[in-house]
């Protein structure tokens, strides 16, 4: 399969800008995941790799082709659009075989390979039922099977789980990476979820505002987030803005204390210490041998089955966020909303990333 790369590529409306000189190359067989907060950029991004929306500058190229002035249908992609957009007056069969019509396949080969597709999502047995007879998994699946039918070069999902419910979500989920896997199909999956863009995606391509914020492997993008904004979007709640000092061992807040830091990459001027929750202890009394400790009362606990999540008050006067393993899995007993509380965590537990 081929790769895809966009170079330049931008889109505006008028004044408005929604994806500002993108560059981006996705490999051969990687399926990566546009992600970013609702009007970001990503369907346009996704329309425009398409050819269902034209590039205001840029260039797009699959496998070193240039299709950036083909229309969809000839730049052989399949698209799941993220409400499914099925024809609703066709059998499941016949929403199928719609692309392969429009291409031409004759009668006998269109059949065959509808057939193929419907087994490949698991509704063989679904061919002449209408799309309003379906759940919206199976509805779901039928625009995958559309998709994957025309046996296309690369394949655009856009929202393609956002109508599911959790569990249906997750299969769903599994579904498309191991069809995605076997296939070898080079992919790009549109999410605003950063868990599934996580669990799904070789890579992950943070968007902000219209540009790329960052790009990388999830673990890595999850692990040092660049950004303030990438920081939030990940859903880490602490972000204690202050400035490293020199020798990146100590971060001195603006709310006063000096904390210890070990392991960092310089940043210039102000930023912030990113700490996931899960890196912060939580004690009843003062711990002796803590790196960092911060005292403060408990203002909110929340228990959520295995873990307990606490929001503390320090007396320096910022807010805290810490999670802690539930007591009857070992963790620390609980401490009431109200009380004193000290928060520990080490050296190297936090990032330092800048202010944009
Ligand atoms: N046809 C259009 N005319 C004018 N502005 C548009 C048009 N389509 C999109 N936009 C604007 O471009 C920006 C990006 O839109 P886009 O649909 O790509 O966002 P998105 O990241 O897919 O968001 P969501 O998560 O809500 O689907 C938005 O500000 C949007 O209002
Ligand atoms: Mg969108």
């Amino acid at each position: 399969m081929p790769d895809v790369v966009l170079q330049d590529v931008a889109k505006h409306y008028g004044p408005a800008v929604a994806v500002a000189n993108m560059s981006l190359r996705i490999g051969d067989g990687e399926l990566v995941a546009l992600l970013g907060p609702s009007g970001c950029g990503k369907t346009t991004t996704l329309r425009m790799i398409g050819g269902f929306v034209e590039t205001t500058s840029g260039c797009i190229t699959v496998g070193g082709r240039d299709v950036t002035a083909l229309p969809p249908n000839r730049r052989n992609m399949g698209f799941v659009f993220q409400n499914y957009a099925l024809f609703p007056h066709m059998t499941v069969a016949q929403n199928v075989a719609f692309g392969l019509e429009m291409r031409g396949v004759n009668r006998s080969d269109t059949d065959r390979k509808v057939r193929e597709a419907l087994v490949r999502v698991r509704l063989a047995q679904y061919a002449d039922r209408l799309p309003r007879q379906l759940s919206g998994g199976q509805q779901q699946r039928v625009a995958l099977a559309r998709a994957l039918v025309i046996e296309p070069d690369v394949l655009l999902l856009d929202e393609p789980l956002s109508n599911l419910d959790a569990s249906l979500r997750q299969e769903m989920k599994i579904e498309i990476r191991q069809l995605q896997q076997s296939l070898g199909l080079t992919t790009i999956f549109v999410t605003h979820d950063q868990d599934e863009a996580m669990s799904t995606a070789d890579r992950m391509v943070l968007m902000y505002n219209g540009k790329v914020e960052q790009v990388g492997p999830p673990d890595e993008v999850y692990g040092a987030p660049r950004s303030v904004f990438a920081a939030g979007f990940l859903g880490i709640p602490n972000l204690l803005p202050g400035q490293m000092l020199p020798g990146q061992q100590g971060f001195r807040l603006e709310a006063g204390p000096v904390l210890r830091l070990s392991g960092q990459a310089a940043v210039a001027g102000r930023c912030f210490l990113a700490l996931r929750p899960e890196v912060i202890s939580i004690h009843a009394a003062p711990p002796s041998d803590a790196e960092n400790c911060l005292a403060g009362r408990v203002e909110i606990m929340t228990y959520h089955g295995s873990a307990v999540e606490y929001q503390l008050r320090t007396d320096i006067g910022l807010t805290l966020t810490a999670r802690a393993v539930a007591p009857g899995l070992g963790g620390p007993a609980l401490l009431p909303e109200g009380s004193r509380a000290w928060l520990s965590w080490p050296a190297t537990a936090g990032v330092t990333v800048s202010e944009n």
